[in-house]
């Protein structure tokens, strides 16, 4: 059976991707106007969360609704996985009763295994090395406030993590320029860095990384699964902290965003979070019309 997965960006192509964004447009413009259609009636998605979320939680579960389906939450604990069932086993149940499958977890493999015995789509909620539904968010944030992205100047500042992991894809799928600025420590996946080094740099010096930005964006310096290295990271990240300086460099046009949860103070200051050149709330908005616009992709 040939079903289509959403674990990475790279598994769908840049005219599939293209078609989600538009759709996305077109949904967000449906739901200003409370106009719902059920493409999606009577079909469940079942998210398994093994870590914390609220906005990927809220858009999937608010977006199943209504597009006239319903999503099932399985907490980190609570369901048989909390206490040893293997995923594989989860993924062939589950797949006997809902007709998609959303799962966030820790090691990107856990992913690759589940979704190879799974009869539905799955999608990938976040994983340690990738967060792909954020960055149909992301696209969708930056066309709808300034046009394509193709040949644009987007800086990264901070940890070389799962959104940054996206980014590098989203560079090379979508042909922009990617500067990289974090502490060498913690550059990217040297294979990922490797596979879109086409359109990825990295530059240690985040004022250089800077200049001339069109996007800047960041994430926490400590994702989840990583709180007890909090401390340690927080001296060794500070000079990569977005601040008014840091935007001064980028173009006076230019945008920043957050994939959010954001530590104020840290990796953003509240005068950049807070400020004109901020979209970071549009950006979280977003998920719902996007992943609304992928479930359709992926069940219809
Ligand atoms: N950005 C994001 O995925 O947020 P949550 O962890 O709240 O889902
Ligand atoms: N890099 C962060 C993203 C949270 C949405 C994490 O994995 O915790």
């Amino acid at each position: 059976m040939n079903i289509k997965h959403f674990l990475t960006l790279d598994s769908l192509n840049r005219k599939e991707l293209e078609a989600i964004i538009n759709r996305a447009l077109e949904l967000k413009a449906q739901t200003k106007r409370r106009k719902f259609e059920a493409t999606l009636n009577n079909r469940v998605l079942g998210m398994i969360f093994e870590k914390s979320s609220t906005r990927t939680r809220v858009s999937f579960e608010t977006g199943m609704t209504q597009l006239g389906g319903h999503a099932i939450y399985l907490a980190p604990t609570g369901s048989q996985i909390g206490r040893g069932e293997p995923l594989k086993d989860t993924a062939r149940v589950l797949s006997k009763m809902v007709d998609c499958i959303m799962l966030r977890t820790f090691e990107h493999e856990k992913l690759e295994e589940f979704s190879s015995y799974s009869d539905v789509p799955v999608i990938n909620g976040l994983s340690d090395s990738f967060h792909p539904c954020q960055l149909l968010a992301d696209l969708l944030t930056y066309i709808e406030a300034r046009g394509s992205i193709e040949n644009k100047n987007v800086v990264w500042l901070g940890d070389g993590n799962n959104m940054c992991h996206s980014y590098m894809n989203a560079a090379r799928i979508f042909n922009f320029q990617l500067i990289v600025s974090c502490p060498k420590e913690f550059v990217p996946n040297s294979e990922i860095f490797e596979s879109s080094k086409k359109n990825t740099s990295i530059e240690h010096d985040p004022y250089k990384a800077a200049d001339g930005a069109d996007l800047i964006i960041t994430d926490v310096w400590a994702s989840m699964g990583k709180e007890d290295e909090q401390k340690d990271r927080k001296e060794k990240f500070m000079k990569y902290q977005v601040n008014s300086e840091i935007m001064s460099c980028a173009k006076d046009n230019a945008l920043f965003m957050h994939c959010l949860p954001a530590h104020r103070g840290e990796e953003v200051t509240e005068d950049v979070l807070e400020g004109p050149q901020s979209i970071v709330w549009e950006e979280a908005g977003n998920r719902l019309h996007s992943q609304k616009a992928l479930l359709e992709f992926l069940l219809m």
